[in-house]
C-alpha cells in the first residue's frame, strides 16, 4: 500500500492528476492510500473531488482523505504531489508568484520533516516550482535533499513535442532532450544531444533560436492567454511521466528533472535546476556533456535567476 500526498486537491490540476494516479499510471499495480490536502476555504470543494473519485469505483483505490492538516496529511507519506498554490495570472511571472507561495512551502516542508515515510518522494508543481522546492527542502533538514524536486517535464515535455512537429515524427521518436535551469523565462530547452530514431536531429539553428527556445520557454504564458487560465491537464500528465519514472527507472531514457544541484555543470550546491538525467529508483545527473559557449551563458542566466530567487526565498524563513 502506498501513502500518496496531493496538495491543492480542489484545484484544477488536482482534477486531472488525481484520476491518473488512482487509474495505476504512476505506481503501477499497487493499491494507493490517497490523501488531499487542501486550505479550510477549499476543503468543501476537495470533499466534492473525494466524492467524485469515490464514485469512479476505482479497483487501485484503497482509501481516500480529505484533509486541511498538514501534520496529519504528511504523516507516513511516501510520495507528495505539492501542486497547492496560486497559479499566474496573464502578465504575471512565475517568480511574481513567489511571495504569495513560498510560505506554503515552508509549512509542508517541516510536515514532511516530522512525518513523512523514510522513502518519500516529493515532487513540487506550485510556481515557482524550483525554488518553492528548494524553500520545502531547507524546511526539512532532516529528509535527503534528492528527495525534492520540482516540475520541469512539462517544459520537457512541451520541447520533445514541438521538436518532434519540427522534424515529422512523432513525439517517441525524439530521445536526448533537456531543458536546462529554472521552469521559467530562463529556461533552456537544449537539443544539441537530441536524436530523433536515434539519429542526430539537425534543423534550422534560426528556427532553433529565435523561435524554438522562446516558443517552449514561453509556452506556460501562451496557454494562459489562448486557454484563459494556466495548463493544467499537460500538467498533471507531466507531474506523472515525473514521478512514474522516478519510481519505476527510466533505462538509458533521459527526463528533464530539476532537482537539487550537488555542484553538476557549475551550478551552485542546494538551487533546484533542471538537468538531464535517469532513474533506476533515484536520479543521477547525466554527467560529462561538453558545453558550447552559447550552452555555457544560457545555462549561467538560470543559475543567476535562480540564485536571485533563493535569495528571496532565504528571508521567508
Ligand atoms: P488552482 O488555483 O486551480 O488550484 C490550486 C489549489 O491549491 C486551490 O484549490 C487552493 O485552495 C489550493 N491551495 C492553496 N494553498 C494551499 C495550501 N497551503 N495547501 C493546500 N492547498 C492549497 O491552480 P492549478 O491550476 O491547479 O495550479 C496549481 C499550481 O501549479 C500553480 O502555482 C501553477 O502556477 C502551478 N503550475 C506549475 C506547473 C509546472 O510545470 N511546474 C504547470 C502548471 C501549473
Ligand atoms: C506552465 O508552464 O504552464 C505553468 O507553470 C503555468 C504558468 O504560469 O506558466
Amino acid at each position: 500500500m502506498t501513502k500518496i500526498v496531493v496538495t491543492g486537491a480542489a484545484g484544477n490540476i488536482a482534477y486531472s492528476l488525481l484520476w491518473r494516479i488512482a487509474a495505476g499510471d504512476v505506481f503501477g499495480d499497487e493499491p494507493v492510500d490517497l490523501t488531499l490536502l487542501e486550505i479550510p476555504d477549499a476543503v468543501r470543494a476537495a470533499e466534492g473531488t473525494a466524492m467524485e473519485l469515490a464514485d469512479s469505483a476505482l479497483p487501485l483505490v484503497n482509501s481516500i482523505e480529505v484533509t486541511d492538516d498538514a501534520t496529519k496529511a504528511f504523516d507516513g507519506a511516501e510520495a507528495a504531489f505539492l501542486v497547492g498554490a496560486k497559479p499566474r495570472g496573464k502578465g504575471e511571472s512565475r517568480a511574481d508568484m513567489l511571495a504569495a507561495n513560498g510560505k506554503i512551502f515552508i509549512g509542508q516542508g517541516e510536515a514532511i520533516n516530522n512525518g513523512a515515510a523514510d522513502n518519500v518522494r516529493v515532487l513540487v508543481v506550485g510556481n515557482p516550482a524550483n525554488t518553492n522546492a528548494y524553500i520545502a527542502s531547507k524546511a526539512a533538514p532532516d529528509v535527503p535533499k534528492d528527495r525534492f524536486n520540482a516540475l520541469m517535464r512539462l517544459d520537457h515535455n512541451r520541447a520533445q513535442s514541438m521538436l518532434a512537429d519540427r522534424v515529422g515524427c512523432p513525439s517517441r521518436s525524439i530521445e536526448r532532450l533537456v531543458v536546462w535551469g529554472n521552469h521559467s523565462d530562463t529556461q533552456f530547452p537544449d537539443i544539441t544531444y537530441a536524436t530523433a530514431d536515434g539519429k542526430p536531429v539537425e534543423v534550422d539553428h534560426e528556427w532553433y533560436t529565435g523561435e524554438f527556445i522562446p516558443r517552449v520557454a514561453k509556452r506556460g504564458a501562451e496557454i494562459i492567454n489562448v486557454r484563459g487560465k494556466s495548463s493544467a491537464a499537460s500538467a498533471a500528465s507531466a507531474a506523472v511521466d515525473h514521478m512514474r519514472d522516478w519510481v519505476q527507472g527510466t533505462g538509458e531514457r533521459w527526463a528533464t528533472v530539476a532537482l537539487p544541484s550537488t555542484g553538476e555543470y557549475g551550478v551552485d550546491v542546494g538551487l533546484v535546476f533542471g538537468f538531464p538525467a535517469v532513474s533506476d529508483g533515484s536520479w543521477q545527473v547525466v554527467e560529462g556533456l561538453e558545453l558550447s559557449d552559447d550552452q555555457r551563458t544560457r545555462i549561467d542566466a538560470n543559475i543567476e535567476a535562480l540564485r536571485e530567487e533563493a535569495a528571496i526565498a532565504d528571508k521567508l524563513f
